[in-house]
């Protein structure tokens, strides 16, 4: 695993000064939940700051790189240019950033979310969704909740991914939908 230095030299190297703000917002935002929630703060804030680090390569550039790596995309991935910067950025984060795979999973999982994720990868999902940055009505709320109960805060941002992609007439990653029902399966099982 590269330390934090090296990793932010690397991800502030690829990326626009907004989008490099973005990472340090959601960086602080994992840092924060890992401490509320018991997770390794050094991973938490390493992912943070490196999630989007595949964010502006183009569309053609994505697909390339991954097809070198003979890695499968599913139709909605290659039909929607901002749904691969994830996977491509965890493979980025394997070979170059040395990040174990529970980061790499991270990192893969941040732009669709995914059924049963794990602790870090929930913390990113929901870092992301709700970073001092974003602008959109409803991300001060998603803090709150996210700060109180981080599986509702991982339903909330797929209910905003997925009306935003519905306002935009963008296709929907079937991911989501299958995995917003796992979670709200899990918040039914733990009222019960
Ligand atoms: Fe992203
Ligand atoms: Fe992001």
């Amino acid at each position: 695993m590269k330390d934090y230095e090296e990793v932010k030299k690397e991800v502030k190297k690829r990326l626009s000064e907004k989008r490099f703000y973005h990472s340090q917002c959601v960086e602080e935002r994992c840092i924060e939940f890992a401490k509320i929630y018991g997770a390794d703060i050094e991973k938490a804030r390493l992912i943070g700051i490196a999630h989007d680090i595949a964010k502006e390569m183009s569309h053609e550039e994505k697909i390339a790189f991954l097809e070198k790596r003979k890695e499968k995309m599913t139709p909605e991935e290659i039909k929607s240019p901002g749904l691969l910067h994830g996977k491509v950025g965890a493979i980025i984060a394997k070979e170059e950033l040395d990040f174990d795979n529970e980061m790499i999973e991270a990192i893969a999982n941040h732009t669709t979310g995914n059924s049963n994720m794990t602790l870090l990868s929930e913390i990113l999902f929901v870092a992301d969704c709700c970073s001092i940055d974003r602008k959109y009505i409803g991300t001060q709320e998603t803090y709150e909740l996210a700060k109180n109960n981080l599986k509702s805060a991982v339903i909330r941002c797929m209910d905003r991914t997925i009306q935003e992609r519905i306002e935009k007439q963008k296709t929907i990653d079937p991911k989501t939908i299958i995995a917003r029902n796992n979670y709200l399966e899990k918040i039914q099982n733990i009222s019960k």
